[in-house]
């Protein structure tokens, strides 16, 4: 393996594709239908644009990307993988110290196949979630910026079928039908977790999406990156270096909201919500409740917060903690405990449980860290303004579906209440449908002229690749 790519090949690469002629001929039969759902299912009307994107031609952490018009269905979808490093040890669990597996090993086939199914499913999930954002997107900067999210999350979705289809035979290769016949938000055949089956209506939500739920996908990566079935871990490190533009999108799309807004609440001189919706732009209070949304349906992907699978993933080697390797303790967790969130007597209390069983809930309480500095720094933009405002990370909690705190009703404060108590509270929390109405109906249309932006979105400080703001990103043909 190189760390170029082949692009001579029919299906780009760096793992010499055509020395395994019959994976390459199974890969070569699902890439028609892979496109078949990228015209379906891919960004609307967006099949002849050609979009300033950039294209990986290497893996090497420097100069991996090529920026130039592309038309979305020629982009060079492909596998690449991070070049293996000859001495990787499986580094926790049972197996800690034995070398990294190349193959996969027989006993742990099942549960492999599962978190690999369950990563790529995301991945084509949230292009389907997408797909309308194009007809009504702020800028053509923004609208690139979508399109690029899009075309590498179709790209993760290669990555895993890659290693569905050369490390599991035939139900590998059922597997990675599967992944093109689910479909975000279906009643029938739904995608595999929650947040993929939630709408993303609107631009606000879309950046929402791209801060939160791209940083769990960053979380998810990160700990299968640490798994000791190396080929996993080396995909999993390359799609992490195009998810960081992903959560760069999601943070400062939402900090230009908040900007634009919070500016022109100290230019007028106003903070009752309804005057500043009269300025056509989004009221703090409304980018609050999307953040509340956002926030505790992501929350959820983490799992239960008292997990046994989540136990073996790691007691076997397959799915390690974030950043694992730079964690100084035994990697075997046997007489470790962790605090869990619980509701107890009405209220809400931390318990202890053995480590092994809380892996989720320490995956994700990592996830809330950086989510907050996230957070923090949209504080900033706005305290810049004068505007004394803040926005917050609502309780953990607070609209859960999984875990502890499902089947609880639990306020943004954290207060324990009953059913009809946070019912009647929660078009206050969280959008409600005149809120969505609101923020669609601002978004109808969308700005094409190079270096406009809509009227509730401040432009970006810089442009894409050194190109300036009012570079014509998107060519409509
Ligand atoms: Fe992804
Ligand atoms: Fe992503």
């Amino acid at each position: 393996m190189t760390s170029n790519i082949d692009y001579i090949d029919k299906i780009p690469n760096n793992v010499d594709l055509g020395r395994d002629r019959v994976l390459q001929r199974a890969l070569e039969h699902w890439q028609p239908a892979y496109m078949g759902w990228w015209y379906d299912m891919g960004p609307n009307e967006s099949h002849n644009y050609d979009v300033y994107l950039r294209t990986a031609i290497s893996v090497d952490p420097e100069g991996w990307a090529v920026f130039d018009y592309v038309k979305m269905p020629q982009y060079r979808w492909g596998i690449f993988l991070v070049p293996p490093t000859g001495d990787r040890e499986v580094n926790f669990g049972i197996n800690k110290g034995q070398p990294a597996w190349q193959d996969v090993p027989g006993e742990y086939r099942s549960m492999l196949r599962r978190l690999i199914v369950t990563q790529g499913d995301t991945e084509p999930a949230s292009v389907e979630q997408q797909r309308m954002l194009g007809m009504c997107a702020p800028s053509l900067y923004d609208l690139r910026n979508i399109y690029q999210v899009n075309v590498e999350e179709g790209r993760h979705l290669w990555a895993m079928v890659y290693l569905l289809h050369r490390y599991f035979g035939r139900d590998g290769r059922e597997e990675a039908e599967a992944l093109l016949e689910r479909r975000s938000g279906d009643v029938d055949n739904p995608r595999i977790l929650g947040a993929f089956n939630e709408p993303t209506p609107d631009w606000l939500a879309f950046y929402m999406f791209t801060f939160f739920t791209d940083r769990d996908g960053k979380f998810q990566l990160s700990s299968l990156a640490e798994s000791g079935f190396d080929p996993l871990a080396r995909t999993c490190r390359f799609m992490l270096t195009e998810e960081a533009h992903h959560m760069f999108v999601g943070e400062t799309g939402v900090g230009r909201i908040v900007q634009r807004t919070a500016e022109l609440m100290a230019q007028h001189k106003i903070d009752d919500p309804d005057h500043v919706r009269a300025l056509g732009v989004i009221d703090l209070q409304t980018v609050q409740k999307y953040l509340n949304f956002h926030y505790s349906v992501t929350l959820d992907l983490f799992g239960g917060d008292i997990s046994s699978n989540a136990a073996s993933f790691y007691t076997t080697g397959l799915k390690g903690r974030y950043e694992e390797t730079k964690i100084d303790d035994d990697h075997q967790l046997t007489d470790a405990t962790y605090k869990v969130g619980t509701v107890k007597d009405g209220r809400v209390a931390d318990e202890d449980i053995p480590a092994l069983n809380a892996l989720n809930e320490r995956l994700r309480d990592d996830y809330i860290g950086e989510v907050q500095a996230g957070v923090d720094r949209w504080n900033k933009v706005i305290e810049k303004t004068g505007i004394p405002f803040r926005l917050r990370l609502p309780h953990k909690g607070f609209h859960r579906q999984i875990g502890n705190f499902a089947g609880h009703h639990i306020s943004p404060d954290g207060d324990v209440m009953s059913a009809e108590q946070w019912k009647a509270r929660r078009d206050d929390w969280m959008p409600s449908a005149a809120d969505y109405t609101f923020v669609q109906a601002m978004m109808s249309g969308r700005v094409v002229e190079p270096g406009k932006f809509a009227n509730w979105i401040a432009p970006p400080r810089r442009g894409i690749h050194t190109q300036p703001i009012d570079f014509e990103y998107v060519r409509f043909n």
